[in-house]
């Protein structure tokens, strides 16, 4: 069994279905991807993993355990950190106390302390007791994923976490991957931007209107293949 799974997981916004029986798979110490097209579902999948969105038991399952009807603070609780889309700091707070909101969910220790996010993003300890809304967007960024990786978490959900940042400041965010898996975590990231997908994952799912439309290795996937399930065979 894989540590994450879903199965024919299904979401809903009122009448709205957002995700139709979306299977996917995440083993330990792996990196996948999900790239797709705005509003393909993405985030609705990432906070169905999450709890924020409730589902059937089996829907999900955890570490080999049913999850799917938990909420997220149980789920996180259990190891699993998101980074959500849009970061959600709180602007009132400082970095320092954005980061240490991280571990209110979970009191596991682990390799992330303040000082060990602190040397991953070095500009953050020079920022620790700047307001969050006084960063850049890179730096807000970092806090958010600081925050995530403050759990110690097994599972590590990003949320397009390049969405709006300057190609030099996406290489900086994504130069931190080695060090989060060597920490121990396995990552969901949700990216636009495929080849950043691609260069970041061992495997990749790509979603249209609420469902998986391909997965495989980035190497087993040609171009064209990504093209129509991205936007669809006829576009
Ligand atoms: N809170 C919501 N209420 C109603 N519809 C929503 C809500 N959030 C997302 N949706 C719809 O669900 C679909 C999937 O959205 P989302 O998961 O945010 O896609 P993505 O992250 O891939 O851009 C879209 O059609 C979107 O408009
Ligand atoms: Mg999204």
């Amino acid at each position: 069994m894989s540590l994450l799974e879903t199965h024919n997981l299904t979401a809903h916004y009122g009448d709205f279905q957002a995700l139709f029986g979306v299977d996917i798979t995440l083993e330990e110490a792996e990196t996948v991807a999900i790239i797709g097209a705005n509003g393909a579902g993405k985030t609705t999948l990432m906070r169905s993993i999450a709890g924020v969105l409730r589902n059937a038991a089996e829907a999900v399952t955890y570490d080999g355990r049913p999850v799917g009807a938990q909420p997220a603070d149980e789920i996180m609780a259990q190891g699993v950190a998101m980074v959500p889309e849009g970061r959600k700091l709180f602007p009132s707070l400082s970095v320092e106390e954005n980061l240490l909101i991280g571990t209110y969910g979970r009191k596991k220790s682990g390799h992330w302390t303040l000082n060990t996010v602190y040397d991953l993003f070095p500009i953050l300890r020079e920022r620790r007791n700047s307001p969050g809304t006084a960063l850049s967007g890179g730096q807000q960024q970092m806090v958010a994923i600081g925050r995530a990786l403050m759990s110690n978490p097994r599972v590590l959900l990003c949320d397009e976490i390049s969405l709006g940042l300057a190609p030099v400041v996406i290489k900086d965010i994504y130069a931190a991957v080695p060090a989060i898996k060597a920490a121990g975590a396995s990552l969901v990231v949700v990216e636009q931007d495929i080849a950043q997908a691609m260069a970041v994952a061992d495997r990749v799912y790509c979603m249209m209107e609420g469902r998986i439309t391909l997965s495989g290795t980035p190497e087993s996937l040609s171009r064209e293949a990504i093209h129509d399930a991205y936007f669809g065979a006829a576009a």
